[in-house]
């Protein structure tokens, strides 16, 4: 099977690629009039259009699901007819390298029709039923994955053998053939070289935008490196609205300096646009058009630039914590042009730059909207791994009062405590912000402290937040009710290190597999009516705006995952490990069902140990998150006898 960037190509639908055909821009003529920022005031014009046509596609998948929820005393039909618009449903995927990718593939796999099993013991139809799907990082991965291969499936990919081949890890891609590898880096070399010598100044997320490629997009075309994150709108299943509106989130750094923190500006990518609602910078520009010259939004000469929108490039922003694994490539014996071009980087980089994206020229240049002028002011946009400000959840898009979610999905695969799994870190980085500056209207319920998370053990089940719009009064807007579903080690342990590089096809399954589990409450071994409680949360906001009264049914299921509002008072928590028995009953010898030992938890591929993993990915958001000890040990044991073999 050809795959289907190839597909594409054949079929010349050559509108989603670079028009130049390669990784390096192209010089365009510009539209006439062109004017390329707006201010963040609502929706894109383009978005609002497309909506309409995805309306039309989740009105009836919705109704499908609650027909199948089959809740008691409720008329599906008759509840979405007197609506006066569409349920918006918004799902969120949270960065954490492969571990976040995986586990974000079984939960997304849960909730689509397409996948078998999904409808008879998950929540098959609720992502055909999803308006908007926001990824970060390792989140955003998996979500891109899917976009930018025409909204492929989960099952497809793993039945089919041309992506996410994670075997060998990227920085070794041909395994035990050295030369494959070589020629490899090479072809990324060139990429580089071509787009610096049409003038534009590159970083290691460039390097690392394009490594990744080849296992998101297939080694036909070199790895997409002509897809634009803007050309998914011009895929079928976009066009047609077979998909969500997918985000990429990334947050962007002020020039010459390194902080990032919840005053920090949280940048969205779409299909149509990049830009942030956030006071400072409220404006969006066309992401076609990225990498053009221009003053607040008007070109500076004729010529305009395309292809710029890279999809690896996109996904590498979205992640570039990890990008400095690059850095590690000279151990691996491959010298010669590889090293001459990391070297160049070296020399040419302050290290303060290892995590960030060049956008230059800057798109928002001169732009009038900000309150705050230091982005604007700058003639290089700097974006860093969406995760750095604590917010590992991508809700920002689905926040925004303009947007009208009902209810959010967020899939939390995070590392915070000390064996890897979520301890609600990201939320409370979330619910803070909203009293910031930069929170501008944007709501997000009251939210368990991590003390009251881990000693109340709520990341053991699903937990719903925001149940009761009544209690949310003093915020400044009601917000979408949120179904926070944690990492939950059912068949395998899911909890891998966020700087685990490379999987084995078994390994991989597995964890996806787990994944389906834990947003199914173990394929509804644990809660048949978790279907119905799903169902429950989707409807909860029309019925508040409706002053419809909960049914008997509703209530029970937000007895069971709602989270009460009391805070953990007895001192502060030990973070301490969630290495519990799961709640399916099963021991925790029995987790490993065969399929992995126990040995296989957290970092013991990479020698290193699972603490130590902690360490780092605590600090994420302060400095740098790439431990150099952690990473020369994955060489040493790993890639080190591979090339010592050949060479
Ligand atoms: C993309 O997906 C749509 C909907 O599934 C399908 O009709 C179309 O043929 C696909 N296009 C390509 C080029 O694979
Ligand atoms: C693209 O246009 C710029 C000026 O806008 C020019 O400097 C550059 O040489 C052009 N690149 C190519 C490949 O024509
Ligand atoms: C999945 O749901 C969509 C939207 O309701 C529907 O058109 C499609 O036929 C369903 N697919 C399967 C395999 O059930
Ligand atoms: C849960 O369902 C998925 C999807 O059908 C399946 O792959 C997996 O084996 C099931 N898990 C168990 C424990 O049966
Ligand atoms: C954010 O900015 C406000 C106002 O400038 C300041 O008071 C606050 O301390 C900043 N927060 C952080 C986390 O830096
Ligand atoms: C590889 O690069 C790193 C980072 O610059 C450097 O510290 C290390 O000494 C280099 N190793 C080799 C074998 O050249
Ligand atoms: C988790 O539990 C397993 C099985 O009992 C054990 O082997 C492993 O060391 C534990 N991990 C941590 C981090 O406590
Ligand atoms: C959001 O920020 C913009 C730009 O600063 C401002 O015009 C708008 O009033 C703010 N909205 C709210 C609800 O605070
Ligand atoms: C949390 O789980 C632990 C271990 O399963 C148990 O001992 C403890 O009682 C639970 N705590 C609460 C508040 O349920
Ligand atoms: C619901 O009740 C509130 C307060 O009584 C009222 O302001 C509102 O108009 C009612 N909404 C509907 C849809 O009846
Ligand atoms: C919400 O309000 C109800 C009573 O209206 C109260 O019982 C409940 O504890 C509150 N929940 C939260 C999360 O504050
Ligand atoms: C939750 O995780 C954060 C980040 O790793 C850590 O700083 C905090 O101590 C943890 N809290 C608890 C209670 O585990």
């Amino acid at each position: 099977m050809l795959p289907i960037v190839e597909l594409l190509l054949l079929a010349h639908c050559a509108v989603a690629f670079n028009p130049g055909g390669g990784y390096a821009p192209t010089n365009v003529s510009c539209p006439s009039d062109a004017h390329f920022v707006r201010a963040a005031t609502a929706i894109s014009q383009a978005e609002q259009d497309w909506l309409k046509q995805r309306h039309a596609i989740t009105d009836v998948a919705l109704l499908d699901f609650l027909d199948r929820a089959d809740l008691s005393g409720f008329d599906a039909e008759e509840f979405l007819q007197s609506l006066n618009r569409s349920i918006n449903i918004g799902l969120a995927f949270s960065g954490g390298g492969y571990r976040a990718m995986l586990n974000g593939a079984g939960q997304i796999s849960a909730l689509d029709n397409r996948t078998s099993g999904a409808e008879d013991h998950g929540l098959g139809g609720l992502l055909q039923s999803t308006t908007y799907l926001a990824g970060l990082s390792g989140g955003n991965w998996l979500t891109g994955t899917l976009a930018l291969n025409n909204w492929t499936t989960v099952q497809d990919i793993i039945q089919g053998d041309t992506i996410w081949n994670l075997e060998e890890s990227i920085l070794t891609p041909g395994g035990w053939n050295i030369f494959s590898t070589a020629g490899r880096w090479s072809d990324i070399d060139d990429a580089i070289g071509s787009k610096e010598a049409a003038g534009f100044n590159t970083s290691l997320t460039d390097i690392w935008g394009r490594a990744l490629s080849y296992q998101f997009f297939g080694d036909a075309n070199n790895g997409g490196e002509a897809l634009t994150f803007s050309g998914i709108s011009q895929f079928d299943a976009f066009k047609n609205a077979q998909m969500p509106f997918p985000f990429s989130v990334a947050v962007g750094r002020a020039p010459h300096t390194r902080i990032v923190n919840l005053n920090s500006t949280v940048f969205e990518f779409n299909p149509f646009e990049l830009g942030s609602w956030d006071p400072s910078l409220f404006a969006f520009t066309d992401l076609k058009y990225l990498g053009s010259d221009v003053s607040n939004g008007e070109p500076t000469s004729d010529v305009c630039v395309q292809g710029f929108d890279n999809g690896g490039f996109v996904l590498g922003t979205s992640s570039s914590l990890f990008n400095q694994f690059i850095l590690q490539l000279n151990t691996t014996g491959i010298s010669g042009a590889i090293y001459t071009l990391i070297h160049g980087f070296l020399s040419n980089l302050d290290e303060d730059f290892d995590d960030v994206a060049i956008y230059s020229p800057n798109p928002f240049f001169d732009s009038g909207y900000a309150v705050v002028e230091s982005i604007v002011q700058s003639d290089t946009l700097f974006l860093v791994d969406g995760g750095e400000d604590l917010q590992n959840v991508p809700f920002a898009p689905m926040l925004q009062p303009e947007r009208e979610v009902d209810v959010i999905f967020a899939f939390d695969n995070s590392a915070d405590t000390n064996d890897s799994f979520p301890n609600g870190t990201s939320l409370q980085a979330t619910y803070l912000r909203q009293f910031s500056e930069q929170g501008n209207g944007t709501a997000f319920p009251y939210v368990p402290s991590t003390d009251t998370i881990i000693h109340n053990n709520l990341t053991q089940k699903p937990l719903f937040l925001g149940c009761n719009a009544s209690n949310l009064t003093s915020l400044s807007a009601i917000p979408p009710l949120v179904v926070y579903i944690p990492n939950i080690a059912y068949t395998i342990w899911s909890n891998t290190s966020t700087f685990k590089m490379s999987y084995s096809n078994e390994e991989r399954d597995g964890i996806i597999q787990n994944g389906f589990e834990a947003a199914t409450r173990y394929n509804l071994t644990i809660d048949e009516n978790w279907p119905k409680c799903v169902a429950c949360a989707i409807i909860h906001r029309q019925q508040e705006r409706n002053n419809d009264t909960q049914s008997a049914e509703c209530a029970e299921c937000f007895q069971e995952y709602c989270w009460d509002g009391v805070q953990f008072e007895g001192g502060s928590v030990p973070a301490r490990s969630t290495n519990y028995t799961s709640s399916s009953g099963l021991a925790k010898g029995d987790m490993n069902s065969g399929v992995l030992s126990s040995s296989a938890l957290g970092l013991s591929v990479s020698g290193a140990t699972a603490s130590s993993a902690t360490a780092t990915s605590s600090s994420k958001g302060a400095a740098r998150s790439w431990s150099p000890s952690m990473s020369t040990k994955f060489i040493a044991m790993i890639i080190a006898p591979i090339a010592g073999f050949l060479f």
